[in-house]
């Protein structure tokens, strides 16, 4: 009967692993969409040339990080050298001169956290968020890139988990609930801590890529393509992956005292971070550290509430992945 048992729950894993590869590849975005944001960075930057000779245009966030999904609307930085610049000032004439050349929508919003230009090509159809001199953001998103190409089950892994989030409604910051990129900085380093590791510590090794930003250093090793093959040793398959992440923030999290942290691939305490107490709004109710920010915990957002509402969210996850041996319309049922 045991035996039985096993070789049932082995072909209910490999359904699981298919439907969830499935989801996986629905989900990612088709060659065209990558040829129109081409054409739209291309308009915005001659748009942006005119004005600013010096100044360049870099995509970041999920269309530049591999952790992009069909249809998402596109984040650019322009970066100008010139550090006198008002950014506000610099925002608004941006506007304006997007508006004389019929892009649609165009919104300033200056007194944002990140402010930031909204607008609409109507050619194709694509929305886009302009910020300026973002440069931290952009560095940030080579990170998560440049891990992305070590092992096809971090993608994976992150666009199960972004799109659980999503449909679960616990991918919302300004309710109290995780970014897209905290969700992608707890895959590395779930990812980081599995044994045999799937993925190494890039800021723990001797860097190739340093550059300086804010007076912060961001260096690490970038040439990934020589670890190809890192997390070989590890044969866990997505769906074992997908059980784990899930069963791990739900049960076995220590959320009094620990903080994640991708930079060091390990765990670091609250304590040795002085994350112990409600500093202003910032709660430290779920800690993880930002790899180049240190000071910066990306679980900021979250409150007593919202808290609550995470963990529960875990917790269904854990136990539907735990249970259920055709999950995945229970796991993306929309709340
Ligand atoms: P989706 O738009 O949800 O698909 O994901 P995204 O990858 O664009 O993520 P998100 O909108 O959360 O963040 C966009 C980018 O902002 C990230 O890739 C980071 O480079 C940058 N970023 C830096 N600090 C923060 C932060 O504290 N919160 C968030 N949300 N983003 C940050
Ligand atoms: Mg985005």
């Amino acid at each position: 009967r045991m035996l039985k048992r096993q070789i049932a729950c082995r072909s209910d894993i490999n359904r699981m692993n298919a439907a969830l590869l499935a989801i996986y590849e629905s989900l990612i975005p088709p060659e065209e969409e990558k040829a129109k944001q081409k054409q739209l960075l291309a308009l915005l930057d001659k748009i942006v040339s005119k004005e600013w000779p010096g100044a360049r245009l870099y995509v970041y966030g999920s269309c530049a990080n591999s952790f992009g999904f069909s249809k998402s609307d596109i984040d650019i930085c322009l970066a100008i050298e010139d550090a006198n610049i008002d950014k506000s000032e610099v925002l608004l004439k941006l506007a304006d001169m997007l508006q004389s050349d019929n892009l649609q929508d165009v919104q300033a919003l200056t007194r944002a956290r990140v402010p930031i230009v909204k607008l609409m090509d109507p050619e194709t159809g694509i929305s886009c968020d302009i910020c300026v001199n973002n440069v931290l953001a952009v560095v940030n998103t080579k990170l998560l890139r440049d891990y992305a190409h070590i092992d096809v089950r971090l993608r994976q892994l992150a666009f199960i988990v972004k799109h659980w989030a999503k449909l679960r409604g616990v991918n919302v910051t300004y309710q109290g609930t995780l970014s897209s990129y905290a969700y992608v900085l707890m895959c590395i380093h779930f990812l980081q801590q599995r044994r045999p590791a799937i993925l190494p510590c890039l800021q723990g090794m001797q860097p190739t890529y340093s550059v300086t930003v804010d007076n912060i250093e961001c260096a690490y090793f970038d040439k990934v393509e020589k670890l190809c093959g890192f997390g070989s040793h590890n044969g866990e398959s997505l769906a074992r992956l997908v059980w784990a992440f899930f069963n791990y923030w739900a049960y076995c999290h220590d959320y009094a005292n620990d903080v994640i942290s991708v930079r060091t691939g390990s765990m670091l305490s609250k304590r040795a971070k002085d994350w112990t107490r409600r500093i202003g709004n910032d709660r430290h109710l779920i800690c993880i550290e930002d790899p180049f920010e240190v000071s910066h915990d990306l679980g900021r957002v979250v409150d007593k509430f919202s808290i609550r509402v995470l963990r529960e969210e875990f917790e269904r996850a854990a136990e539907i992945m735990q249970c259920d041996p055709n999950p995945c319309v229970k796991l993306f049922e929309p709340y």
